[in-house]
């Protein structure tokens, strides 16, 4: 009988396989429907946030045995501070736990992690947190782990954009100096490269103020089930699609067919 590990391995073969060449760098993922998954069992909320924690863990551990170099997840947005009090404070201590309880393992597994999103607003203790976790893991060469917390792609635009104009005003840069290489350097995400897929989970189909500028050329993936109900298998299935699209940036095919034409 195959031992535990066989299966393990058998089953990482299967993402590779699935992928030959075409597995995507950098994946960002929209964690949808913990309150509707709560919701259809009867369960209260916190139930369905604390059973998207555990995707989360499965998820990151299937991104590095699928070779990822990236993986985004939006876990906080600036919009959910509209939420009942009651669900922010158990979303903030679930991102408590989840670093405490999860943080060495990452660290152990390699994983660089990085924050994305405003940390200014954070209450002093969430931020000390989440600043110790990447500075414990900052030197690790293994898949980075972003963390979209606190997170919103037009505020994200909108501070590049006052930070480009103060070296402006304090005539540190010159107006005609301003470029996409530039301004992609005044975002959160300077220096990582743009996502190449982004999965979104509940069967919604929007990006919801994420990572705007960054999916320009990402191919999405919606999936018509809820997050705690993401699995190892749902996401072969997103790698599986991302792999058999053609991306042609704006481009022609390889056949020299126009873009849009269908030709
Ligand atoms: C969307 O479900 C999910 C969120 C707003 C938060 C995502 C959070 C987690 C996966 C758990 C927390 C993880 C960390 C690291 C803090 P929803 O509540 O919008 O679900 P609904 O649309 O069905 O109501």
């Amino acid at each position: 009988m195959a031992t535990p590990d066989i299966i393990e391995e058998e089953i990482r073969q299967k993402a590779v396989d699935i992928v030959p060449s075409r597995r995507p760098s950098h994946v960002g993922v929209i964690m949808d429907g913990n309150g509707r998954w709560a919701a259809s069992r009867g369960l209260p909320r916190l139930e369905g946030h604390r059973r998207g924690v555990e995707a989360l863990r499965q998820t990151v551990r299937a991104a590095i045995d699928f070779g990822l170099d990236y993986l985004t997840v939006y876990s906080f947005s600036v919009e959910n501070w509209t939420r009942p009090v009651e669900e922010i404070s158990d979303l903030m201590g679930l991102l408590k736990r989840f670093i405490h309880n999860d943080l060495h393992e990452l660290h152990r597994a390699n994983v660089k992690i990085k924050i994305i999103g405003i940390k200014d607003t954070l209450k002093p203790d969430i931020r000390a947190l989440l600043e110790d976790a990447e500075s414990l893991t900052q030197a690790n060469t293994g898949i980075t782990l972003v963390i979209a917390f606190n997170y919103g792609s037009r505020q994200e635009i909108v501070a590049a954009a006052r930070a480009i104009a103060q070296k402006v005003a304090d005539g540190r840069l010159r107006p005609e100096e301003i470029d996409e290489t530039l301004f992609v350097q005044h975002l959160d995400t300077a220096g990582i490269p743009d996502p190449d897929l982004i999965i979104r989970t509940s069967g919604e189909q929007r990006l919801s103020n994420f990572l705007m500028w960054q999916a320009a050329y990402a191919e999405f993936v919606f999936l018509p089930i809820y997050w705690p109900d993401f699995d190892r298998q749902a996401f072969e299935t997103a790698l599986a699609q991302f792999a058999s699209r053609e991306r042609r940036f704006g481009g022609v095919t390889a056949h020299g067919a126009k873009v849009g034409t269908g030709l």
